[in-house]
């Protein structure tokens, strides 16, 4: 039996992690869970975005492109590669966790992408939706979480109307899931450093007559 404590709700399941998950997200079309990665995955994770991976400024472009970006977002990132131990552990975590979406909720995810990010002192993430309708493959987002937050850094959620669902303060070892039409969120100025993984789950999509075009 698992004890999961969601904001003010205390609910024991008998079964895996993912059925807690499943359900809630099924229910709400978001859902935190406070334990997802085990302690020795999230400290290799942790250790290899703290020290070896090659962050760079999100989104990096030439001139005003790139200026007003920096004005939305201001984490630096690094797209998995797959070549560590570490990544292809998380990567297989979330095969098994589309399987199992797949399986009960029907939402025929097809494959997964997802970033190392950085946010340091005064980093933000203004608010934004992770995909626009009709306009993207990415159906579900995924932010795991790899080091607790003291101060700064929490994460917005806002429901369709704007209104403010949640405030959540990073955990290490936590993991958000959420659909990604549907949530406008924002990262508020960190102040502690905040490393997570920020993925998506995506459906193989014909979009203006392109098939599965890169996001
Ligand atoms: C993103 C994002 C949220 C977070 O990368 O698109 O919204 O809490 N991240 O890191
Ligand atoms: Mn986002």
């Amino acid at each position: 039996m698992t004890t999961f404590v969601v904001g003010t709700d205390s609910v024991t399941y008998k079964a895996t992690p993912f059925a807690f998950l499943i359900q809630r997200f099924y229910q709400d079309g978001w859902v935190l869970l406070p334990q997802f990665l085990t302690d020795s995955l999230n400290a290799a994770l942790l250790h290899e975005a703290q020290y070896e991976a090659d962050l760079t400024l999100a989104g990096i472009g030439r001139n005003t492109a790139h200026q007003l970006n920096q004005q939305i977002r201001r984490d630096a990132t690094q797209w998995f590669d797959a070549t560590t131990p570490a990544q292809q552990a998380y990567l297989q975590l979330m095969a098994e966790l589309q399987l199992a979406l797949n399986r009960q909720c029907f939402l025929g995810l097809f494959d997964f992408e997802c970033h190392f990010a950085r946010y340091q002192q005064g980093d933000f993430y203004k608010k934004h939706l992770d995909a626009f309708k009709g306009r993207t493959n990415r159906v579900l987002t995924t932010v795991s979480y790899l080091n607790t937050v003291e101060k700064g850094g929490q994460l917005a959620l806002y429901d369709e109307t704007d209104k403010l669902i949640q405030t959540i303060t990073p955990t290490a070892g936590s993991l958000l899931l959420f659909e990604s039409e549907r949530f406008p969120h924002e990262v508020l100025p960190a102040q502690d450093p905040r490393f997570s993984i920020a993925g998506w789950f995506r459906k193989n999509a014909n979009i203006n007559g392109v098939l599965d075009p890169a996001n």
